[in-house]
């Protein structure tokens, strides 16, 4: 079958404004999209940018917008997509060129969020910190992050104030203030009370639909809110 394959193209140093470029593409339903991106790109047009890497929704590298919603090019197929499809760079965040956006912003927000385990307790036996399995249940969900900003990139508050620390941010900090082995917990909660962290999420639930791993955005959002409200009472 042939789908018509529109493309968001901008090339910084020929354009002055994105523009729509068009595309024929012969596909099987069972491809994804981003085959079809890389169908252009090798045969079409070898100008045409984008990010991918593993190709198998592992390394959140190929968010992007496709048929007006946030998705990986990698998981989406073209059964699902139909035979015209458009594709876009995320929203919200500086376009480099054609699909590839700056993520700068993005990953020191992430780092910022401290995304990693702080103990420098001894732990009991000398060997391992042990957690129960209803202890781990507890960031499960969050633990499942891929880091591709669909949900922040999802989110109109972010949108309209880009120093809003964003969704993918808190999923990340959830991560570790839920993990019983970690001893930074009230480092964590007033990073997340800060006046751009926490309290500007509105529960739009854009995040939620955007998220390619099924996390539950809002409901870390609000699990953490939950927590500074405990912790301010205490
Ligand atoms: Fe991507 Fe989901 Fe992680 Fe957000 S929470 S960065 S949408 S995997
Ligand atoms: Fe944005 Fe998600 Fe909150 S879309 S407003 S972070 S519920
Ligand atoms: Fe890695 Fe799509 S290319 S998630």
């Amino acid at each position: 079958m042939e789908v018509q394959l529109r493309i968001r193209r901008y090339n910084p140093e020929l354009d002055v404004e994105p523009h729509w470029e068009e595309y024929a593409v012969e596909a099987e339903p069972s491809d994804r999209v981003l085959d079809l991106l890389h169908r252009v790109k090798w045969y079409s047009d070898g100008t045409l940018t984008f990010r991918r890497s593993c190709a198998h929704g592992v390394c959140g590298s190929d968010a992007m917008l496709i048929n007006g919603r946030n998705r990986l090019a990698c998981e989406y197929l073209v059964k699902d997509a139909g035979r015209r499809i458009s594709v876009e760079p995320l929203r919200g965040v500086p376009v480099v060129k054609d699909l590839l956006v700056d993520m700068e912003d993005f990953w020191a927000k992430y780092r910022a969020s401290m995304p990693y385990l702080v103990n420098d307790e001894i732990p009991e036996d000398g060997k391992e910190r042990r957690q129960s399995q209803a202890d781990r249940e507890l960031y499960e969900d969050t633990s499942r992050c891929i880091l591709c900003a669909a949900c922040t990139t999802a989110c109109p508050v972010f949108w309209t104030n880009p120093d809003y620390v964003g969704p993918a941010a808190i999923v990340n900090a959830h991560r570790f203030i839920f993990d019983s082995r970690d001893t930074a917990h009230e480092e964590r909660l007033e990073l997340m009370a800060d006046a751009d962290g926490v309290w500007r999420c509105r529960t739009v639930f854009n995040c939620v639909e955007a998220c390619p791993r099924g996390i539950n955005v809002t409901r870390a959002i609000f699990e953490v809110t939950r927590e500074i409200k405990q912790a301010e009472r205490a």
